[in-house]
């Protein structure tokens, strides 16, 4: 791929009002002009294009080695834009709007057909989400058309929720990325599929399954969102789904909390102990460990600080070039599917 002149806009930074509100109109050019911007949003940072553009949506595919039978999701920044992009609205996805968009939420609903086949992959449905970031919101307005993003990292990389994330995956990549502060929820929207009567849940996320329940009642879970909870005693590399994983070989330790620490300290004294073995840990068990690098999610308590967390020390022991990574199984609940879900497959589902 030819490396492309990246403009980088960095709102962190001490940028005044009108420097922003001019990063953000540039962006937005960038995207009418048939370009590529990362920008951010409340979940992970997305790599959009015009969403009606099929040949600006080929160059996601192309920045991040995504497979084209994956489908993206269409991003909007009014809720009336929907109209425009599916045929109807069911009932029960206008409730869940009303209670959660914008919010970390993507309905998959019947597509129009003025929506590409490179966004849906040939799919007749379309996946749909009106994020709340209030930059991502401004960008998609000034692009004035919906957005086609998947999230910003290079394919198979663990999902990106800061800057330098972006950065290191897509400098060079795309037309220009667009930084504000931390995604807040860390993990990708929950994904449900709208099409059938009882919507289906194909990826947990910040909108866990009773808060969609609240709305319509009953909702399916995807058999994929939660499985496979087999234990493996033996590795076998070949097999494994390689999603969302650090470089380092990844397993989850399972057992009672008493267990966890005892296995986890054992396998790391006989790989010798030092910086390039990592534990990811939670408050609550991070002084029962001494040697390796010791990292904390958060607390067991508080699920969704675990979830901002996880990508970001994913990454973390990339950058130090960490060869082994034990984390500790966390226990499955509502608020902890989402987590658990990526945490297992960053793990390609190894577990001791
Ligand atoms: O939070 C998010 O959803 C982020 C931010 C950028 O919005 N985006 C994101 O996109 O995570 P991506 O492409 O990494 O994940 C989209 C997921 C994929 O698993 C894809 O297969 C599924 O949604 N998906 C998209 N359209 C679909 C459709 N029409 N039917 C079934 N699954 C669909
Ligand atoms: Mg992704």
């Amino acid at each position: 791929m030819k490396k492309i002149d990246t403009e980088v806009f960095d709102l962190n930074k001490d940028v005044s009002e009108a420097e922003k509100k001019r990063a953000i109109a540039r962006c937005g050019e960038i995207i009418r002009n048939g370009g590529t911007v990362v920008f951010p949003t409340e979940t992970v940072y997305g790599l959009g294009a015009n969403a009606l553009n099929s040949d600006a949506v080929k160059k996601i595919f192309e920045a991040k080695g995504r497979p084209q039978d994956n489908p993206l999701i269409v991003h909007i920044s009014r809720f009336d834009m929907v109209n425009d992009l599916v045929e109807t609205v069911p009932e029960k996805a206008k409730q869940l709007a009303d209670a959660y968009w914008p919010g970390p939420m993507t309905m998959i609903m019947k597509r129009a057909a003025v929506i590409p086949d490179t966004v849906t992959a040939g799919l007749d449905t379309a996946g749909i989400r009106f994020p709340s970031h209030k930059v991502a919101q401004a960008f998609i307005a000034a692009a004035d058309c919906p957005i086609a993003a998947p999230s910003a990292n290079i394919s198979g990389r663990p999902s990106p929720t800061r800057g330098q994330h972006v950065i290191e995956d897509m400098m060079g990549k795309v037309d220009a990325i667009l930084i504000a502060d931390e995604s807040d929820v860390g993990l990708e929207s929950t994904v449900i599929d709208m099409t059938s009567d009882t919507p289906t849940v194909l990826r947990p996320g910040g909108i866990t399954v009773d808060d969609i329940k609240k709305v319509i009642g009953d909702v399916a879970v995807s058999p994929n969102a939660t499985k496979p909870i087999i234990p493996k005693e033996v590795r076998s590399p070949g097999m494994k789904y390689k999603h969302y994983a650090p470089k380092g070989d990844m397993v989850i330790v399972r057992g009672s909390q008493r267990q966890i620490v005892d296995k986890i300290n054992t396998a790391v004294k006989k790989l010798g102990g030092g910086t390039k073995t990592a534990i990811l840990a939670t408050d609550e068990t991070m002084d029962q460990y001494h040697k390796g690098l010791i990292v904390s999610l958060g607390s067991r308590d508080n699920p969704a600080e675990m979830s901002h967390n996880l990508f970001d020390c994913l990454r973390s022991f990339d950058e130090m070039g960490v060869t082994h990574i034990f984390a500790e199984d966390i226990e499955m609940s509502n608020d902890t599917l989402a987590l658990i879900n990526r945490l297992y497959k960053a793990a390609g589902y190894t577990f001791i």
